[in-house]
């Protein structure tokens, strides 16, 4: 049966307009007004905002990082997602074991999401060491998963050294593909944390001065130096958490620097440093990059009014703080034993919806441009998502923008015991939701089923054309 989403306030990244949506199995068929179709269902939408479902490009859905796992997998974790309006993630995967083939994690990641996962997803790739072969499993993958990017981290274990970095970028550049960064200085960080075990120093609140905003910019401005020597790489920065970050990305925008992606998180333009004063509770924020203060936070709000950031996403990752095997109170006495990572995959769409433009920081297509469009066109998904046009997958959001989100416990759909944002009270509310035609949420209820989300063999991105 079709389905007619009817008098919305439909919300594009250009526009907001009044109008009607009719849907046909998985797409959607026409946009305009006064649409008239014999026998559809008809959902009234009038007074409510009508988007795109968001889509998330940074999650870590049962990430296993050796001493604890994440414990969203993928069905709890995209049930979560599509509550919070979230129709498609692209998540980042593990490190595999070591020396392992770049094919190892691949296949890993359709075992794991594969019949489980909800809502729709792809994956990135990730490099945990260059060999001979590396690279053309590299391009293979792209070729046969259709995953047009992969990560590159500059700190942890399995980081690479600016040699391999390099090579790294030169194949990408040549194979069309896109490489993402978590940019922090290993070197210091390591000094800072072994110097902070050392004096006895272990509460929550050194885990944010062990990581210095001074550690992001100089990997930022490193790597944008690499991709500029690889030949202008595509360059994608994920989680940029720092004004002095910012400023880096800033310079190269002035510069003009091409194929540039830069992409913050949700905890970055709502929390700050503070979660950490409580050397219990700060465990829960416990994530890397660290939460920064107040004019960080503020300048990143700047940099998504005036475009200079380009997306929104989450790094969801969360941990147990309280229940079962409370793996965030490994670093009771000690951060550096605390898994890095925390949930906000449900969160993240009613939080931009509220807080940005509710508030007015930014514009409504502006929520749509960062939590979907954007999103889709550095990652070879639009206009088939993150978009709202005739013959393009049916994955919508319904936002009451009268009525209000309160997150609490009953408000959390993931495995996760807490939020970070516990006790806010939101703007707005998300009162339907469809993935592909199909109303997988209604009024936070989730309705859809364990492996109804499709794995997206992804195109090409902007950053690589
Ligand atoms: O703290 C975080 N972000 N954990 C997940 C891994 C990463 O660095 O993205
Ligand atoms: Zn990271
Ligand atoms: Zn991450």
């Amino acid at each position: 049966m079709k389905k007619l989403i009817k008098n919305g306030m439909i919300a594009t990244d250009t526009a907001v307009f009044k109008g009607d949506i009719l849907i046909d199995g998985e797409k959607i068929i026409e946009i305009g007004s006064d649409i008239c179709a014999d026998g559809a269902e008809v959902i009234d939408a009038a007074g409510k905002y009508v988007l795109p479902g968001a889509v998330d490009v940074h999650t870590h859905m049962d990430l296993d990082v050796g001493f604890a796992r994440a414990i969203d997998d993928f069905y709890d974790g995209t049930v979560a997602a599509a509550c919070g309006g979230t129709t498609t993630i692209v998540d980042h995967m593990a490190f595999g074991p070591k020396d392992c083939s770049l094919w190892h994690q691949v296949k890993e990641y359709h075992r794991l999401a594969d019949g489980n996962a909800v809502v729709d997803y792809g994956f990135h790739g990730v490099f945990q060491h260059i060999h001979e072969e590396t690279l053309s499993e590299m391009r293979e993958i792209k070729e046969k998963e259709g995953i047009t990017s992969f990560k590159v981290y500059m700190t942890y274990d399995y980081r690479l050294h600016d040699d391999e970095i390099f090579r790294v970028l030169r194949a990408a550049k040549e194979a069309g593909i896109v490489i993402t960064v978590h940019c922090e200085n290993h070197g210091v960080i390591t000094q800072l944390r072994k110097e902070f075990v050392e004096e006895g120093h272990g509460e929550a609140k050194y885990h944010p001065l062990s990581r210095p905003a001074k550690c992001e910019a100089e990997a930022v401005n490193r790597m944008i130096h690499l991709a500029a020597m690889a030949g202008d790489a595509p360059l994608y920065i994920v989680h940029l958490s720092s004004a002095e970050g910012l400023h880096e990305v800033l310079k190269a925008r002035a510069e003009h620097r091409p194929n540039l992606g830069v992409e913050t998180c949700i905890q970055y333009l709502i929390l700050t440093d503070k979660e950490y004063e409580d050397p219990e509770e700060g465990l829960k924020a416990i994530m890397s990059p660290p939460l920064r203060k107040d004019q960080d936070r503020e300048e990143l709000w700047q940099a998504l009014a005036d475009g200079t950031v380009d997306t929104v996403a989450t790094d969801h990752c969360p941990f147990h703080y309280k229940a079962g095997k409370a793996e965030k109170q490994y670093g009771k006495d000690d951060f550096t034993k605390c898994p890095n990572g925390a949930p906000g995959v449900q969160e993240r769409l009613m939080l931009l919806f509220s807080e940005g433009f509710m508030k007015g920081r930014i514009s409504l297509p502006q929520v749509v441009k960062y939590s979907s469009s954007n999103p889709c066109r550095m990652f070879g998904m639009y206009p088939q998502k993150g978009s709202l046009e005739p013959g393009t997958d049916a994955d919508i959001v319904i936002i009451d923008p009268n009525r209000k989100t309160v997150i609490n416990e009953n408000y959390i759909r993931g495995a996760s015991d807490y939020s970070c944002y516990d006790g806010m009270e939101l703007e707005g509310l998300i009162e339907k939701v469809f993935l592909r035609g199909e109303e997988i949420v209604s009024d936070g209820e989730f309705l859809g089923k364990r492996g109804d989300g499709m794995y997206l063999k992804r195109g090409e991105s902007i950053l690589a054309v």
